[in-house]
């Protein structure tokens, strides 16, 4: 996703820098296909730089903050990753603590590359949410200026992928109890006579998320602390963390088998 969005940027005439430091062939690979230019270390890549918008899986979020606060970073930094408000709000003391200001992000729908819907909730200080939803201006990355504070996107986003990505893992986990029990024939009539859809979405679920699950858990558990600090039952995000992290093995593979899928959440 990060890459998607910076190239987004770069064919808006800005410059993209990233760190190269500790990361994976995978991400240089795009990284040089982008045209990003490498900087060694985060101190190196914020030096001068007006913004830094940090996209990375959610566990890191709040690390990558403290990196760029430990920088030196005094610009605009903008935290798009899928954490709760809390932690959003976590992220923005930090950078301010280093005389920075944070832009809140929340990011759904896939990247942009093949031609995807791609929506950047954005919240915070009106001057300088403008300042970010400009730098996307005439691209197909679509801005929203929410009228709330940090936190605001990323409760949009807690929101949104708590029904999308867990309502995914309840279709899994309910199919797997069918499986485990031998009544998979039973499940598919009920589902053919009264829900006939179902049988496409759960081949959607696993084929979708599987590869993804490994990162999906701590998603999962940033919406159940969400829940929980409105006062909302936090189990059924507890749960869907716990079945995205039993799939964790499938991760980034290309040919995934639903019932293999279905198998592994059982075994
Ligand atoms: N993909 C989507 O469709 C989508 C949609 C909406 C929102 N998002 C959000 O976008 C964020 C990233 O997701 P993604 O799908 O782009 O994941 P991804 O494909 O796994 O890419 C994550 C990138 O972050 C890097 N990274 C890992 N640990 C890091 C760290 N400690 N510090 C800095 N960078 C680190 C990874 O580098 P390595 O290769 O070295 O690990 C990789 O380049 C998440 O918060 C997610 O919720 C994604």
């Amino acid at each position: 996703m990060g890459s998607s969005l910076g190239a987004v940027l770069i064919t808006n005439g800005h410059e993209v820098r990233w760190v190269a430091a500790d990361r994976s062939d995978s991400t240089h690979q795009r990284a040089k296909a982008d045209g990003f230019a490498a900087m060694d270390d985060i101190a190196t890549g914020v030096m001068g730089a007006e913004v830094v918008l940090s996209v990375c899986p959610p566990e890191f979020a709040g690390d990558v903050a403290h990196q760029v606060a430990d920088a030196g970073f005094t610009g605009l930094f903008v935290d798009a990753n899928a954490v709760s408000p809390d932690s959003a709000r976590g992220a923005a003391s930090t950078i301010a603590g280093a005389g920075a200001t944070m832009v809140d992000g929340g990011i759904i729908g896939p990247p942009v590359r093949g031609g995807a819907r791609n929506l950047l909730y954005l919240s915070g200080d009106a001057n300088d949410v403008a300042t970010v939803a400009r730098l996307f201006d005439g691209t197909p990355v679509e801005t929203v200026v929410l009228d709330a504070p940090i936190g605001g996107a990323s409760a949009t986003k807690m929101a949104f992928a708590g029904w999308t990505k867990g309502s995914s893992a309840l279709l899994l986990a309910v199919r797997a109890m069918a499986t485990a029990e031998g009544v998979t024939e039973g499940l598919d009539h009920a589902w053919q006579t009264m829900l006939p859809h179902l049988s496409e979405q759960l081949r959607r679920a696993a084929v979708g998320s599987a590869p993804k699950a490994w990162r999906f858990e701590a998603e999962m558990r940033e919406i159940a602390a969400t829940l929980d600090s409105v006062g909302l039952p936090a189990g059924f995000h507890e749960a869907a963390a716990d079945v995205y992290a039993r799939l964790a093995e499938f991760r980034d593979s290309t040919d995934v088998n639903p019932d293999e899928v279905i198998e592994r959440l059982t075994h």
